[in-house]
């Protein structure tokens, strides 16, 4: 069977899988470029021959360090063919946290057979030494997630590696890229920064529900069917995943989404992803265990209301407008037999109600139509299991008030 074929029968929402996965390296980084130059800026004397470069990096997780330096390295890497040979060694410290082994695996990427029994830590930097000169490669290391390395070992890996270039005629032989949690850095400030330079420290923040977004939209680009997701989709799961700033929660939101939606595909259901296949995703995925039901217990019962008309737009859309909100309310409060409060006091409630964290707000075009207004979503919330609960809790709180 022709191979051009494969894509088809794929899957109906995903195209490749393999590009949802967090260990998935995009060609590019979205809204990180300012970082970018940054990290760019302390690698200036690595395009000449003798130059070599430092830098530390840290951040939260899933704050797109290690997808910043193996971009970094690659793109490097490319920009410098020709030139200047480079070659890389990322190395998780996770999973290798004494220096020999962390050693051992820089060793390896050159030299898969390198017998490594017996021999000690100097021996291995020996070798390494020798191998570089030899091959007149520059060698960039990355130690990933170092923190684990430096509590096993302390940091006397680093220092070798430091002055691989003593005591033989080579200069610039090797440049270190550190990458850390923000949260350990003490273990970093001690040890390393100080030998680093403060100014090859490089921090970055946690992304914003903007930035999210556009890296969920990045990844539904390139691994889901076009047509079977929209931007309100996009929008809901990175305001899910924002208090976190963590792009690792968002992609995997977005793949559990589009697995359910994949799953449901029976050849009548809508080719698309839903506000039911976002809001289905495993609540174990979510760290953030606030988000209970029991929130809309303690609301006034004309800010019930109010989260009631949210609720019945809010199951079938993805957002509305603050427009949408004041006609729903009225219907509401009709069928509730009370009289609508004012706008102004609707607004306050939809603070309340925003302030709870049970809605998301941010300000947008008018659908279809000239200037901005209030949009209002749902992103932590399955609209319908709150509005069952207003139901059951509203009679008796309208008794009361
Ligand atoms: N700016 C970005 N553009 C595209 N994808 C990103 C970006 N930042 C992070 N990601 C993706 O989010 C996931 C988590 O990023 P990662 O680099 O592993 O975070 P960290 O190492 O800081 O915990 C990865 O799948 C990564 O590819
Ligand atoms: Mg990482």
């Amino acid at each position: 069977m022709a191979s051009y074929l494969d894509r088809i029968g794929a899957g109906l929402i995903i195209a490749h899988p393999e590009m949802l996965d967090f260990d998935y390296v995009p060609d590019e980084l979205v809204k990180r470029e300012a970082i970018q130059t940054e990290l760019a800026s302390k690698f200036t004397t690595v395009g000449s021959p003798d130059g070599a470069a430092r830098a530390v990096i840290t951040g939260p997780v899933g704050s797109g360090k290690t997808v910043l330096a193996k971009t970094f390295c690659r793109d490097l890497q490319r920009h410098l063919a020709g030139k200047r040979e480079i070659k890389i060694a990322h190395v998780n410290c996770r999973n290798a946290s004494t220096s020999m082994r962390v050693a051992q695996r820089i060793l390896h990427q050159f030299d898969p057979g390198h017998p490594d029994r017996g021999l000690s830590l100097g021996e291995l930097l020996l070798s390494l030494r020798k191998m570089l000169r030899r091959i007149s490669t520059h060698l960039i290391v990355v130690l990933d997630e170092v923190d684990h390395m430096l509590r096993r070992s302390g940091d006397e890996l680093l220092y070798q590696l430091l002055r691989i270039d003593e005591d033989q005629d080579g200069t610039g032989t090797l440049s270190l890229i550190l990458i850390s949690q923000e949260q350990v850095l003490d273990v970093l400030e001690t040890a390393v920064l100080s030998k680093f330079g403060q100014s090859n420290h490089l921090r970055i923040p946690a992304y914003s529900v903007d930035e999210l977004e556009a890296i969920a939209r990045q990844r539904a680009e390139i691994a889901l069917v076009p047509g079977t997701w929209d931007d309100g989709i996009l929008r809901l799961l990175a305001e899910r995943a924002g208090t976190s700033g963590d792009a690792r929660r968002v992609i995997e939101y977005l793949s559990s989404a589009a697995e359910r939606a994949e799953f449901r595909q029976d050849g009548h259901t809508e080719q698309t992803i839903t506000v039911d296949d976002l809001h289905a995703v495993n609540d174990a995925l979510a760290t953030n265990t606030t988000h209970h039901l029991e929130v809309v217990d303690d609301l006034p019962a004309q800010g019930m209301l109010v989260l009631l008309a949210m609720c019945r737009r809010l199951r079938n859309e993805q957002s509305m407008t603050m427009g949408d909100v004041e006609r729903l309310y009225a219907v509401v409060c009709e069928e509730y037999e009370q009289k609508p409060k004012s706008h102004t006091t609707l607004w306050k409630y939809v603070k309340q109600i925003e302030r709870e964290d049970i809605i998301a707000t941010r300000v947008a075009a008018v659908p279809g139509g000239r200037g901005r207004t209030t949009h209002l979503s749902m992103p932590h919330f399955l609209p319908a299991d709150l509005a069952s609960r207003l139901e059951l809790l509203l009679p008796k709180r309208l008794r009361r008030s």
